[in-house]
């Protein structure tokens, strides 16, 4: 008998992404298979984000292009599923008349019942959240070319007030360690050569018990020294020097921290619940220029939060450049419906004046990025091949240990090789190098 097709898309997050590898096992398993065409889709998923107004109005957008399948079709199923699912619960089925299936981050292994109750015609609702899952027993479906997430642990406690999470992902619960350690020898077995460690807050797994962050991630890199580790995200407030010594320690332990500071301004993290201040977060700076001389550091930025003022922009800029940065994710503040900030401050400052300092933050940056490059002009790095490069056949691209791009001529080697390549000129976002024989 011929498989059913499900086509799906994501957005948001890592972790999304992860968590469609995990949908597609579980759906593979039950007598689906995958396409990319949609054209031919039995049923759609949809994996969705609720971070910003942007996000999930986007995901609108493509609902509504999802109709005229459905019109040629009128037995294809659309679920929509992840965090927006979560956020709205039944209210999307009046507001998108189209879905038929609505499924929150814990309920996936539910979908093959949802989607018998769709085939019936009724809509199917599961956004229950739990305390434990954390599909630790389903072995997501293989990731293409040479890296793969690996989602450690799910949800977070944190309440940062601006943020929608805790309340799409519900309670911090972390994965049994073996289930991790196993998948990150399979993936390499199978010709994995980086693994990315994912959660909300992955200093803080494992909290109350047994293994810590800092010894999963000394268990995965003893793998084998050809298997890169990443991992995100690092919440300021709990990296701690015992973890960075880890990281300096294991030459496969990737050189790059993703340290989400949000703002310069102690006035603007007090009132976005972050739990530390400015002087804490330089302190832990320092503390990774000190421990793993080298490593690069990328941070997350929102501008125009409550109540903001050209004071503690100026502060957010001024830190920037005090940190330099080799990287940033920077956003205008969106309030999200029934968080701390929504509930307790106004969103004041105009879209104009948020606009106006997320340029400003955005050419700090630019600046920023590519004097860090310049830097490496000169330098040798070890690079991991991921795909002949997008502008030419002859040239291949990697990354190195810091995350950044390495574009270098080469005929001879392949994606998942390790080379050494010299680097000899840049760009703001992209190394330029020849391989050193
Ligand atoms: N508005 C703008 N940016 C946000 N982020 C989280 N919530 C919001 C929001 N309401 C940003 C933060 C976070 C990143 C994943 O998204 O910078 O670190
Ligand atoms: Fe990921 Fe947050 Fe978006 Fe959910 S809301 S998909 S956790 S970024």
């Amino acid at each position: 008998m011929e498989k059913r097709k499900l086509y799906m898309e994501t957005y948001g997050c890592q972790m999304n992404f992860s968590d469609s590898q995990i949908v597609g096992s579980i759906m593979t398993d039950h007598e689906f298979e995958l396409t990319e065409n949609i054209a031919e889709a039995d049923l759609i998923f949809i994996n969705t984000c609720s971070i910003r107004e942007h996000a999930e109005k986007r995901i609108r957008a493509r609902l509504n292009e999802f109709k005229r399948y459905k019109k040629i079709k009128p037995e294809l199923k659309i679920g929509l599923i992840g965090c927006m699912a979560e956020r709205l619960k039944e209210q999307l089925l009046e507001q998108e008349q189209i879905v038929d299936i609505i499924a929150g981050p814990d309920a996936y292994r539910d979908l093959p019942h949802l989607l018998d109750i769709a085939v019936t015609g009724q809509k199917a609702v599961n956004v229950l959240l739990s305390i434990d899952e954390t599909y630790a027993d389903i072995n997501p479906i293989n990731s293409k070319g040479i890296s793969a997430f690996i989602s450690i642990m799910r949800g977070c406690e944190n309440f940062c007030s601006y943020c929608v999470v805790p309340y799409t992902r519900g309670k911090e619960r972390s994965r049994n360690p073996i289930t991790i350690e196993k998948e990150a020898r399979s993936l390499f077995d199978q010709g994995i050569r980086e693994v990315t460690l994912l959660g909300q807050n992955v200093n803080s797994y494992n909290n109350d018990n047994g293994t810590g962050f800092a010894e999963l991630l000394e268990h995965i890199a003893l793998i084998d020294p050809q298997l890169r580790v990443r991992f995100a995200t690092s919440h300021p407030k709990d990296i701690s020097d015992h973890l960075l010594e880890t990281i300096a320690k294991y030459n496969n332990i990737c050189k790059s921290i993703h340290l989400p500071v949000q703002s310069g301004s102690n006035r603007m993290l007090k009132l976005m619940n972050r739990k530390y201040t400015r002087e804490w977060y330089m302190d832990r700076i320092e503390a990774i220029r000190r421990i793993i001389p080298g490593c690069a550091i990328s941070t997350d930025i929102i501008t125009g939060f409550c109540s903001e003022t050209e004071e503690d922009h100026q502060q957010t800029l001024e830190l920037m450049k005090w940190a330099g940065y080799d990287y940033a994710f920077m956003f205008k503040y969106s309030e999200r419906p029934n968080t701390l900030a929504a509930k307790k401050y106004p969103d004041d400052i105009s879209e104009e004046v948020k606009s106006r300092r997320l340029e400003e933050i955005i050419k700090v940056q630019q600046e920023l990025s590519y004097q860090s490059n310049l830097q490496d002009i000169g330098k040798t790095f070890e690079v991991l091949i991921e795909n002949t490069s997008k502008k030419s056949c002859l040239e291949l691209s990697g990354r190195n240990s810091q995350n950044k791009i390495i574009v270098f001529p080469s005929t001879k080697n392949k994606p998942g090789d390790y080379v050494d390549v010299l680097i000899n000129s840049c760009t703001s976002a992209t190394l330029r190098g020849k391989i050193k024989n």
